[in-house]
């Protein structure tokens, strides 16, 4: 059995025994960064799924039976607007974990609509943690990055209220508008420009001559 598995194991053990109220999925990871899909050894992908999908799905089981005693709770999944219609080159396997998310919730949402019990998802743009600085250089506070403060008060905001897959931050729904009208194509190309030079950054940070140089702090790339 991998070591993973029981992990989870005893975490669905113990949450058997607790009364959960809400439930919010946040643990996600975006490690290995901007690759190509055939740049990173198949543990990296494994890794992601079972963080960003696999735990997921297993707590979220975890604590249904309790709410559905209660008769009541909410589970807020963390996904990302990287899953909904735009495509991430180079972060495929993340996005693609998210969209896992999306799904899982929205079906679930309608599941478990009638037993008192909210699921849902929330998709917001960049927030400034660590997570953002492995996807882009500007991961910074700005106008349309916000705190995780910031981004965490609306989240609390919209729970039970904004549907199976919602986007909490307002100036993140006016990006998400904007993006909308942009063609495919442009998104598309933009994406993969940026992610490449990202990928070119990463791959510079990573070089055995640049760690020797500089120790690996906050605000540089996320490496693993
Ligand atoms: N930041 C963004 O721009 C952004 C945008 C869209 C969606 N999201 C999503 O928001 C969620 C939170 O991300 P973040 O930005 O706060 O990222 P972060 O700063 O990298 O934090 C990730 C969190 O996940 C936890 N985690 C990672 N691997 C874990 C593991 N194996 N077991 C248990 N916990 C683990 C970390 O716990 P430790 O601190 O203990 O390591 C940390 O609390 C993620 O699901 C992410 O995909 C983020």
């Amino acid at each position: 059995m991998h070591a993973g598995d029981e992990a989870l194991r005893r975490l669905r053990d113990a949450v058997k025994k607790l009364d959960v109220g809400i439930l919010v999925n946040n643990a996600g990871i975006a490690k290995p960064g901007a690759v190509f899909l055939h740049e990173a050894d198949v543990e990296a992908w494994v890794r992601m799924i079972r963080v960003n999908l696999w735990a997921v799905t297993e707590v979220t089981a975890a604590v249904l039976p309790g709410m559905l005693r209660r008769g009541r709770g909410a589970i807020i999944n963390m996904g990302s607007a990287s899953s909904e219609g735009i495509s991430l080159p180079l972060h495929t396997m993340y996005s693609a974990t998210k969209r896992y998310v999306a799904q899982f919730s929205r079906s679930l949402y309608v599941e478990y609509k009638s037993t008192g019990i909210d699921i849902q998802c929330q998709v917001p743009f960049f927030v400034a943690t660590t997570m953002a600085s492995g996807f882009a250089a500007t991961w910074r506070p700005s106008a349309l990055v916000p705190t995780a403060d910031t981004y965490a008060r609306a989240a609390v905001g919209w729970i039970g209220k904004g549907g199976p897959l919602c986007v909490p931050n307002l100036r993140h729904r006016l990006l998400g508008w904007y993006f909308a009208t942009v063609p495919g194509g442009v998104q598309d190309w933009f994406c993969l420009r940026e992610n490449l030079r990202h990928r070119k950054m990463l791959r510079r940070a990573r070089s055995p001559r640049a760690s020797a140089c500089r120790p690996l702090g906050h605000g540089m790339p996320s490496i693993e």
